[in-house]
């Protein structure tokens, strides 16, 4: 199976994201990333609900909002009206995770949750059958442009077995770091969505980019 490219415009050159955006329209990308930071969960500020609004007066594909918030209940019916059609919340931001999760779907929207390097998979057996995905992070959140972290391989065999166990329809989103590299053996370990910012937008040919990160990693 080809898997989902979800290239993030916290990488494009956001003075002209109408012009990125309408890129990605004609990309092979089937999801559009959008990282939104709130200085607290994460130590970085990326953009908020206008920004989201605006690519989603232009996109043709799917926004997969990845809250890196503290609080993400207050603002998740927020980003489902600036056009989220995905939207990842934080296990380590949620108290409440399984009502997050709940809340998530009640708007109509995938449901993902997303955990940072150090968080174990195991710790997602309780609410895998409730979410549409998981968004393992490859690289601490908070800016793109990091170093992939290796054990990701482990944790997406880890999440796959869990899987298999549990016989959900969990895809796994991976997200930071992302290559021509990396790809293919990301897809081969049980990667169903790649994430992948600066590797795009800082190529000399995003389109043909996002088409060789699809076609090569199958
Ligand atoms: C990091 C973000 C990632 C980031 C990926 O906190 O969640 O989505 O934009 O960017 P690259 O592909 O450059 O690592
Ligand atoms: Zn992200």
């Amino acid at each position: 199976m080809l898997p989902i490219i979800a290239p993030s415009i916290l990488a494009s050159d956001i003075a002209n994201l109408q012009k990125e955006v309408e890129m990605l329209n004609q990309s092979d990308a089937e999801w559009i990333h959008v990282d939104i930071m709130d200085g607290v969960f994460v130590p970085n500020i990326s953009f908020g609900i206008p920004v989201c609004e605006a690519v989603n007066r232009h996109a043709k594909k799917a926004l997969d909002v990845h809250l890196m918030i503290e609080k993400p209940e207050k603002y998740v019916e927020a980003f489902k009206n600036a056009g989220a059609s995905s939207i990842s919340v934080h296990y380590e931001a949620c108290h409440h995770l399984h009502r997050n999760i709940e809340q998530i779907k009640s708007l109509g929207c995938k449901a993902g949750v997303a955990i940072n390097p150090h968080t174990s998979v195991q710790l997602l057996e309780d609410v895998l059958a409730d979410v549409d995905f998981v968004l393992l992070m490859s690289v601490n959140p908070g800016f793109g442009g990091q170093k992939f972290i290796k054990n990701t391989f482990k944790k997406i065999l880890d999440l796959k077995s869990l899987i298999e166990k549990h016989q959900t329809n969990t895809l796994i989103e991976i997200d930071g770091g992302v290559n021509a590299e990396n790809a293919g053996k990301l897809v081969k370990a049980g990667a169903d969505i790649l994430v992948a910012g600066n590797f795009v937008f800082n190529s000399s040919d995003p389109l043909s980019t996002i088409r060789n990160l699809r076609v090569q990693s199958q």
